[in-house]
C-alpha cells in the first residue's frame, strides 16, 4: 500500500536518527513537507539534506525537547514556513543500561524529562499548531512503557507515562477532531537503542530469540505504521498503543530485560 502525502505538513521531534529519522524519510518519500527537531545543529543538517535529497521541502530546528521555549519557536517557525501540522510525531528520547541503584537521582530525571517531559513540551506547543479537524499524533513509545525490564526503571516510567499522555490527548482533544496514538517498535535493527541494550553478538542473537518473529524490525517497518496512522485509513483510531516489534511484547521483551546485566557483558 502507498500514501500521498502531497501538500501534507509533518514535523517529527528527534527526527535525526534511527527510527524517527526512517519515519521523517517516508514521509517525505510520500510528499510531505517535512520538519525534523534535535539538540545537534550538525544532525539536523545532514537531515534536512537527506530529506531534500529525497525530493521534499524540508527544515529543521536545533533544540533540546527539555527546553519548552525552544521547542515552542522551533514548532512556531515550522508552522510559519510550511503551515498547521497534519501530523506531529515525537519520538525524541534517551536511554542507557543502568541499575535503579547504579544511576544517580539526575541520570534517572534526565531521561524522564527527554522522554516524558519532552513529549508533553512537544505536543503542549504543536496543540495549537495542528490541523483541526484531521490532525494525527503519533507518539514513539517502547516496550517498557507496559513490560518492566530490568536495568530500566528510569525508561519505564518515562514511557509508561508517554502512553498516558497519548490516552489523555486522545480524550481531551478527539472532540476537536485530533487524533493521538503511540506506535511501540520492537527491537530495530542498526539504531543507537539496540547498540545500547544489546551491544554484542551474544546479546543481539538473544534478543533475537525473543522475539517471536526471530528477528529484529526495520526503522521502514514502524514508518509504514506511522505513514498510516497519520492517513484517513486511521481515521477512527486514537488513544491507541500499537506494537510493531514480530510480538516482542508479548513477554520475549521482559524475559530479556532480566538478562541485561549479562548480556551486557557477553
Ligand atoms: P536515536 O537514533 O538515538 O534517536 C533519538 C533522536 O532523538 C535523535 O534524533 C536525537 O538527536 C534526538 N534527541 C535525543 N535527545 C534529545 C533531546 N533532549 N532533545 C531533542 N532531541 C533529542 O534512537 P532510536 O534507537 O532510533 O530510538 C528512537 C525512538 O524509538 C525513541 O523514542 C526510542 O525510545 C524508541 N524505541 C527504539 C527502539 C529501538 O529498537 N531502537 C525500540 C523501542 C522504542 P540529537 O542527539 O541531535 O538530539
Ligand atoms: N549509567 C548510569 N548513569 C548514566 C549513564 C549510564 N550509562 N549515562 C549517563 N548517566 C548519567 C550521568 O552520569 C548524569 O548523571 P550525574 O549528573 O549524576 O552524573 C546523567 O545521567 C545525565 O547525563 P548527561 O550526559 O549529563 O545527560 P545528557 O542530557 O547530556 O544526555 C542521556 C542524556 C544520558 C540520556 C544520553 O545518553 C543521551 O543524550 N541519549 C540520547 C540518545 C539515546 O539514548 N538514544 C537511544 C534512544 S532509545
Amino acid at each position: 500500500m502507498s500514501f500521498d502525502y502531497s501538500g501534507k505538513t509533518v514535523f517529527v521531534a528527534g527526527g535525526t536518527s534511527g527510527i524517527n529519522l526512517g519515519v521523517a524519510k517516508a514521509f517525505a518519500k510520500a510528499g510531505a513537507r517535512v520538519s525534523v527537531l534535535s539538540r545537534r545543529q550538525e544532525k539536523v543538517n545532514a537531515t534536512v539534506a537527506a530529506l531534500k535529497a529525497l525530493g521534499a521541502e524540508a527544515n529543521g530546528y536545533a533544540a533540546d525537547v527539555r527546553d519548552y521555549a525552544a521547542v515552542e519557536a522551533a514548532l512556531q517557525a515550522a508552522h510559519g514556513q510550511f503551515g498547521a501540522f497534519d501530523v506531529l510525531v515525537s519520538g525524541a528520547a534517551g536511554n542507557f543500561p543502568a541499575k535503579a541503584t547504579g544511576m544517580s537521582a539526575n541520570a534517572f530525571k534526565s531521561v524522564v524529562d527527554i522522554d516524558l517531559l519532552g513529549t508533553y513540551h512537544v505536543l503542549r506547543a504543536a496543540h495549537p499548531l495542528m490541523k483541526k479537524p484531521g490532525g494525527s499524533i503519533i507518539n514513539i513509545s517502547a516496550p517498557q512503557a507496559f513490560l518492566p525490564m530490568n536495568m530500566q526503571m528510569h525508561v519505564c516510567s518515562a514511557k509508561a507515562g508517554v502512553d498516558m499522555v497519548t490516552r489523555v490527548g486522545a480524550l481531551e482533544w478527539g472532540s476537536e477532531g485530533l487524533r493521538v496514538n503511540s506506535v511501540v517498535p520492537g527491537p530495530i535493527e542498526g539504531t543507537e537503542g539496540m547498540e545500547r541494550l544489546a551491544p554484542t553478538e551474544g546479546a543481539r542473537k538473544a534478543v533475537i530469540d525473543s522475539v517471536p518473529m526471530k528477528r529484529y524490525g526495520q526503522a521502514s517497518e514502524i514508518a509504514d505504521c506511522c505513514l498510516w496512522l497519520g492517513s484517513d485509513m486511521a481515521a477512527y483510531v486514537t488513544g491507541a498503543v500499537i506494537p510493531v516489534d514480530g510480538g516482542w511484547a508479548l513477554g520475549g521483551a521482559t524475559s530479556l530485560g532480566q538478562g541485561f546485566e549479562q548480556l551486557a557483558g557477553g
